[in-house]
């Protein structure tokens, strides 16, 4: 059983990019919070707030009419000084300073080995809720975010389809994920990719060639290839590149970029992050510390957040075959 403390108020701050859902998620700990009677402050700008002292009382009334919208009215960032203890020191005493005895940390991986430092470091509980549209985090079948960014990626590639079967044209289609192929393989399923490439399972040049080849053999005259970003943004560049280089093979490519963050969470999201919100204030008065709201076969479970960064989540490799077998 974890040890209680008496927890008066709490901090909640968004870091790393931003995700839809993550205003819902803000207001379902703030709420909660609040129901529960203690006071919540909002962090302004992720880790670089607590070195500002940028902070914010959070009332029930500015919750008001966020639920329905993308972005986060925390505002959020990168914050390289985050790095280096003498500045984790300082946010630490900025907070003690305010009176905030507890974190909810809405974010990526990035964000969580933060978080996770300040806890090892200066043992300040702290909670993670999982909010990227990468879905990259190990411990939670699904991050905030995620569904809304691929539903967002899958319109634009119907879109795309569209005129790429009136011209009887082969696309590279890049979407977001940075090291994860997550909505790469769920949006090539859905969209009816002939290849989805993902940076865990890489694929020769030669071989991808070779299936369109085949499929144009075949008779098919359009086709979608769905690459994930990866370490380099802009790949689908090159990879056109090398198809005319190496088979005179024409490709036009369409990189999704940032609309991919935006817009109005899903249904999904916004209920997986009123879950998960609540949840996690629940956790910090049960007297949990360095945990991540998770979602585990539609249950919301805490892992700590130690395992959350430190393991890794591979793309799911089945749904990489499924797009394949049905790409006839
Ligand atoms: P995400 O949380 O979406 O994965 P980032 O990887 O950009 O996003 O991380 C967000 C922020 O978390 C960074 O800008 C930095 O402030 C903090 N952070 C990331 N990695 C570390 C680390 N190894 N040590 C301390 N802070 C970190
Ligand atoms: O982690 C979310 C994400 O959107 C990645 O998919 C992408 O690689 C990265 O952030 C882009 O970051 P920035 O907005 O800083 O270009
Ligand atoms: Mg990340």
């Amino acid at each position: 059983m974890a040890e209680k403390i008496n927890l008066q108020k709490i901090g909640v701050f968004t870091s790393g990019g931003d995700a839809p859902g993550m205003n819902a998620a803000i207001r379902a700990v703030s709420r909660t919070a609040l129901q529960k009677n203690l006071e919540v402050v909002g962090i302004m700008g992720g880790y670089q707030g607590m070195i500002d002292k940028d902070f914010q009382q959070l009332t029930p009334r500015a919750m008001a009419n966020i639920l329905q919208r993308g972005g986060t009215i925390l505002k959020t960032g990168r914050c390289p000084e985050f790095h280096k203890p003498e500045f984790r020191t300082l946010a630490i005493n900025n907070l003690k300073e305010a009176g905030i005895q507890a974190l909810v940390c809405i974010g990526g991986d990035g964000s969580f080995t933060g978080a996770q430092l300040l806890y090892k470091e200066h043992q300040f509980p702290i909670i993670g809720i999982p909010g990227t549209i990468d879905n990259d985090i190990w411990g939670t079948d699904l991050t905030i975010g995620f569904d809304t960014a691929v539903n967002t990626a899958l319109s634009s590639i119907d879109k795309i389809r569209d005129t790429a079967d009136s011209h009887d044209r082969l696309f590279i289609i890049e979407v977001m994920g940075r090291n994860s192929g997550f909505i790469a393989a769920n949006v090539g399923v859905a969209g009816g990719a002939e290849e989805i490439l993902a940076p865990d399972f890489p694929m020769p040049i030669d071989h991808i060639i070779n299936r369109i080849q085949d499929a144009r053999a075949r008779g098919k005259k359009s086709s979608v290839i769905i690459a994930a970003e990866g370490e380099k943004p802009g790949r689908a560049y090159d990879l056109a590149e090398q198809f005319r280089k190496r088979a005179n093979l024409e490709a036009k490519v369409s990189i999704l970029g940032h609309q991919q963050r935006g817009g109005s969470p899903s249904a999904n999201d916004r209920i997986l992050a009123s879950q998960m919100g609540a949840f996690a204030v629940q956790a910090l008065l049960n007297g949990e510390k360095d945990k991540m709201v998770g979602i585990q076969a539609g249950n919301i479970v805490l892992v700590p957040l130690s395992d959350a960064v430190f393991n890794e989540k591979r793309t799911p490799e089945h749904l990489l075959e499924l797009a394949r077998l049905l790409a006839m």
